[in-house]
Parts: C-alpha cells; sequence; structure tokens
C-alpha cells in the first residue's frame, strides 16, 4: 500500500512513540515540495512574527519561505498621526523575516481601508488639496519604503484601485488627487528603494470586466515608465469561483503584459456565497446576524470537498509555474483566519490547532 506523504509521517511518528504526529519538523513541507515552482508563504499576525505563539513558530519556520504582514505595515498602525510613526511591530515583522531567512513581502502603501481619517483632512478638518494629500503620499512612502529598504523584497504599493466593472475606483485618493495618484505612487516607491519589487494587488481580476480594468491601469503604469514586477491575485476564493479557466485565463493575460504573477492572499471561504467579493465592508456587512453552520466542526464530505478544491487551484498554479513567484496564505491556521469574523470558517492548510489538514495532504501530493 502506498501511504500519502502525510499519513507516512504519522504512521512513523506512531512507530518512534508519537513524536512525529506532534512535531511539525517532520512534515513534508511546502516550501520544500514547491521550490522548483514558486515560494509559499503565509500572512502573519503580531503573536507570530513576535514569537509569542509558540504552537506556530515551527510550523512557520517550517513550511514557509515568505512573510506577509496581515496588518501591521498598513498606514493605521505605522502613521497613526500626522508627525507620528509606530515602527515597532513593523520593525520585529521584518527582523522575523530576516531570522529566518525569508523573502520580506510589504502590503501595503496606498489603499481605501485601514487608512486613518486625518490623511484626507486639513487643519481645520475640511477636505485637503490635491497638492497636501501627493505631499503626505509622498513623506509616507519615502519614510516606511526608505525604512525597510534593502530588507523588504517587494511592495504592494497601491491596494485595490479598482471597481468590479474595471473602473477607476473613486476613493479619497481618486477623489482628492485624480488617476495620476496611481503613477506618482510607484514612482516615489522606486525612488524610496530603486532595487524593490513594486506590485499592483487586488480581488476578483478572474472576473473578465475587472481584469480588463486592471490590463489598462497596468499599460498605464507602464507607459510612465514604471517597471511592474508583478501583479498580486488576492485570491480570496470560494468552492465554485472561480473556476481554473477563469484562473488560466488571468495568468495569461497578465504574463502577456511582461508581468508575473503572485497568489498574494489565498484562503477558502466556506461561509460566504461566491457572489460576494473580498472587499472589506462587504465582508463585515455578510457577517452581521449570519449563521455558524460549522461552529462544531467541519463534516467529513466538506473537508473532502475542500481538499480536492484546494488540489484543483494548485494544479492551476504548476501549470503557470514558470509566471507565478509566490503563493501566500491569509493566515496559518484556521483560527487566525480573518474569514471567521465571529464565525468558523476552515480556509487555510492548518486547524485551529496548526495541525495539517487534508487539503495539506492533497497539495502536497501535487508537488511528487
Ligand atoms: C484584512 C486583515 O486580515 C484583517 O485582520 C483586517 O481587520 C482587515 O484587513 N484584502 C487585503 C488585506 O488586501 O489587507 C485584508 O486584510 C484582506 C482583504
Amino acid at each position: 500500500m502506498k501511504l500519502s506523504p502525510v499519513i507516512a509521517c504519522l504512521a512513523a511518528g506512531l512507530l518512534t512513540g508519537g513524536r512525529a504526529a506532534s512535531q511539525p519538523a517532520s512534515l513534508p513541507t511546502l516550501k520544500s515540495a514547491f521550490r522548483h515552482a514558486f515560494r509559499v508563504g503565509a500572512a502573519l499576525n503580531a503573536p507570530q512574527f513576535a514569537e509569542q505563539n509558540t504552537q506556530a513558530l515551527n510550523l512557520i519556520t517550517n513550511q514557509f519561505n515568505t512573510i506577509s504582514p496581515e496588518n501591521v505595515l498598513k498606514w493605521e498602525p505605522i502613521h497613526p498621526a500626522p508627525d507620528r510613526f509606530n515602527f515597532d511591530e513593523a520593525d520585529q515583522y521584518v527582523e522575523f523575516g530576516r531570522k529566518y531567512g525569508m523573502f520580506i513581502v510589504g502590503h501595503n502603501l496606498i489603499w481605501q481601508y485601514q487608512t486613518p481619517a486625518w490623511v484626507f483632512q486639513d487643519a481645520k478638518g475640511g477636505v485637503i488639496t490635491r497638492d497636501a494629500l501627493l505631499q503626505r503620499m509622498h513623506d509616507h512612502i519615502l519614510a516606511v519604503v526608505g525604512r525597510y529598504k534593502g530588507r523588504i523584497g517587494g511592495w504592494d504599493v497601491v491596494n485595490e484601485a479598482l471597481n468590479d466593472d474595471g473602473s477607476l475606483r473613486q476613493s479619497h485618493w481618486m477623489q482628492i488627487i485624480g488617476p495620476d495618484y496611481l503613477v506618482k505612487a510607484y514612482q516615489w516607491a522606486h525612488e524610496a528603494d530603486p532595487t524593490v519589487e513594486l506590485y499592483y494587488n487586488d480581488y476578483s481580476m478572474e472576473n473578465p470586466e475587472k481584469r480588463a480594468g486592471a490590463v489598462a491601469l497596468i499599460k498605464t503604469l507602464q507607459s510612465n515608465g514604471v517597471n511592474l514586477a508583478a501583479v498580486g491575485l488576492q485570491g480570496h476564493y470560494k468552492m465554485d469561483w472561480p473556476t481554473p479557466g477563469q484562473i488560466d485565463d488571468t495568468i495569461d493575460t497578465f504574463a502577456a503584459l511582461g508581468v508575473k504573477v503572485m497568489i498574494t492572499e489565498l484562503d477558502l471561504d466556506l461561509l460566504r456565497p461566491s457572489n460576494r467579493t473580498a472587499d472589506l465592508s462587504q465582508m463585515d456587512a455578510d457577517a452581521q446576524n449570519a449563521n455558524d453552520p460549522y461552529a462544531n466542526g467541519l463534516p467529513d464530505s466538506v473537508q473532502q470537498e475542500l481538499a480536492s478544491r484546494y488540489a484543483e487551484l494548485f494544479k492551476v498554479f504548476l501549470r503557470h509555474k514558470g509566471t507565478i513567484t509566490r503563493v501566500t496564505f491569509w493566515g496559518v491556521g484556521d483560527g487566525d483566519s480573518w474569514l471567521n469574523r465571529g464565525r468558523h470558517n476552515y480556509p487555510l492548510l492548518f486547524d485551529r490547532h496548526y495541525q495539517p489538514k487534508p487539503a495539506f495532504d492533497t497539495v502536497i501530493a501535487l508537488a511528487h
């Protein structure tokens, strides 16, 4: 009988007194299984990169070779007031990555969420002028990218600039500055660290209308001299969306523009319907008064469906290994995930005790 890699490890663990089951070090690892294809990473929260979450620590350092900051590099935590930066947690995050030899991602510089209201206000609380907002954007980008120059390998410079129909989102950035905020943000990030990789990151680009908007955006950046290294597909997926064909087409479309593709925030939402997007305000609205069907655990049948869906996704990613540079999960264990919102979601490869799920097994098996 041929044992799957995980089962084989667990069986070996039983023979040696059960140690393997409790020691993630003896599991096959994602980073080595996919080393010839792409990096594999996870978004970390503060207790994880501060090494306070000792349960997760071995798993993180063994399984992943790239990390993303779930929140600590966003404007709100790092730059809470006009003259005040708070770099403590961000420094810890970067130090963690260096200590364990990880490729360190910066997320993000310009976004419509998790940006304090003061950014868009003048001293009297009115709407700030275009020039003053450009100055603020410049100073923020120079300070943050400059601080981690040579240590952070790539930045999500602008996050989620597009509407679902492919038009530019009417964020405060867009309303006050106009569409050239995009090119400026990339130019300043490059000025702050000329060797750092610059990314554009968004969700739902697997849908043709939004993808067309992304293509136009990327072409605008390129025609203005921006050297865009890669586009990030967030990968906040559902069981039935997007189809493998949609992902294939999306990756091919971006590759044809001469940019790499990264899966930057991978998870599988079992609770929300497939037509609901990863927009943060939609996520909050959906969590209100919603039921919690898997509060007592995930039925085996659904666990198996999740494993099959993960296998289906990684087959697509492997088909495009020449274009895809990394696959990053948005969290380490199911308990960490932003998709819970007070409910019980099961979106990742490791469970609430940081043990591998059947989906881990199916994904690892694909690499062999
Ligand atoms: C999420 C974090 O996971 C949450 O902890 C936070 O409350 C809200 O933001 N798209 C992104 C990420 O680009 O930054 C978001 O992260 C998830 C959606």
